[in-house]
């Protein structure tokens, strides 16, 4: 591998994948091709920005020539498609852009892919593809697909997109689905980011439905690795779940986040419900571990401390970004929710 196109690397986990791999691998070179959406910001990676090695391409994976431009100008031998609409939440409210990039926008991928004979191309999925769990049980790779929100219909569709290409052309596709990540530079429509922020506002914690429904924490530079992992071992049609084996009901996360900033759980509102809201995600991820080798090891408690740190110390971070846009969105989805 000498040359590596990341999609999406101004987001949330693209971005701290882009820094990972300048790190891990000095010898690559890294482009970065991204739209930057209201969720791209490259303020994530203005300490990588001067690295030779790090080319930034502001565009669109549904734009097929731009594409091909730059898998054919920095002689791209490895594709991971991070580039998506990520918040279930505004695919509630409108979901033609998820189904444009999310699913559009592979196809695109894959065409180029299979033109210039990429020799990796990794999909960025989700454990949203599988639907929802009951009490008990967790997701494996081999479990139907059965997505719930056009966010998670749209992932899987891209999915089977890759399946398709790998079945039909041999496009060397391989699919990895991982559990929630939280850690820096987590745009803050998501919970983890948005509860902090909140609370050192002293602004109202808005837990849909009753709170019980459970998320699988990963720490992102955990999901980094098996990425890296699956590009270097990964078996070409395979699909990889990550996880971490950490479930936490939402009211829980929230009120260790509420106990560590030394805020009165006062501030929790709980508000109507999500609707289509997947009770519970927990992640069977035995075969990457058996198969390549790869399992997290940061541990949550200091991961999640690092975390609530980094939001405290990078204020004027997260003061840009949710100024603007993100005040329409937010009174939009929270306005009625949040009243009296
Ligand atoms: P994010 O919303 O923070 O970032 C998405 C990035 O994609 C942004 O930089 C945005 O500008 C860019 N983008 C959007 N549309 C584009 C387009 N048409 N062309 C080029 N760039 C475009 O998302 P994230 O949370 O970092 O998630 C990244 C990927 O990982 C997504 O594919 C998501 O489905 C997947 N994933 C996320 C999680 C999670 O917990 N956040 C877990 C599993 C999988
Ligand atoms: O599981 C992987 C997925 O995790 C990714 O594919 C998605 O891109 C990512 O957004 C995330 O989806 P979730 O819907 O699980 O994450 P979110 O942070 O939006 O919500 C986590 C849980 O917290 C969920 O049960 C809904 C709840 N929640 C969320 C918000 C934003 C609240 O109770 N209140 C909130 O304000």
């Amino acid at each position: 591998m000498q040359s590596i196109l990341v999609t999406g690397g101004a987001g949330f986990i693209g971005s701290n994948f882009v820094r990972y791999i300048l790190q891990n691998y000095p010898d690559l070179t890294v482009v970065n091709l991204d739209k930057l959406t209201y969720a791209g910001n490259l303020e994530n990676l203005r300490d990588v920005e001067d690295n030779p090695n790090y080319h930034f391409v502001k565009g669109d994976i549904c734009n097929q020539e731009l594409v091909e431009y730059v898998v054919r100008k920095f002689n791209v031998d490895v594709v991971v498609n991070f580039a998506a609409e990520s918040h279930v939440d505004r695919s509630i409210l409108g979901s033609e852009v998820f189904m444009r990039t999310n699913v559009i926008g592979t196809q695109v991928l894959l065409e180029v892919a299979k033109k210039y004979e990429i020799e990796k191309f990794i999909q960025i999925s989700t454990d949203e593809v599988y639907g929802s769990l009951g009490p008990t049980g967790k997701f494996t790779e081999d479990m139907p697909l059965s997505p719930n929100s056009p966010y998670a219909a749209s992932k899987a569709s891209a999915d089977l997109l890759c399946r398709a290409y790998f079945k039909t052309f041999g496009v060397p596709i391989i699919i990895t689905r991982c559990s929630n990540n939280f850690g820096p530079y987590q745009f803050p429509e998501k919970l983890i980011p948005l509860m902090i922020i909140n609370a050192l506002n002293d602004k109202p914690l808005p837990v849909y439905g009753d709170g019980e429904n459970v998320r699988d924490w990963i720490y992102v530079l955990d999901h980094c690795r098996a990425i890296d992992f699956v590009i270097q071992r990964g078996k070409p049609g395979e699909i990889y779940n990550i996880g971490a084996s950490n479930e936490w009901r939402n009211i829980d996360i929230v009120k260790l986040i509420l106990k560590k900033l030394n805020k009165p759980e006062s501030l929790i509102k709980f508000v109507k419900d999500r609707p289509g809201h997947d009770r519970r995600y927990a992640m069977d991820w035995t075969k990457i571990k058996r198969e390549l080798g790869w399992e997290p090891i940061f541990s949550f408690e200091e991961a999640i401390t690092e975390t609530i740190n980094w939001y405290i110390q990078n204020e004027d971070w997260w003061k840009k970004v949710i100024s603007g846009e993100y005040q329409n969105y937010y009174q939009l989805w929270y306005g009625e929710r949040l009243k009296n």
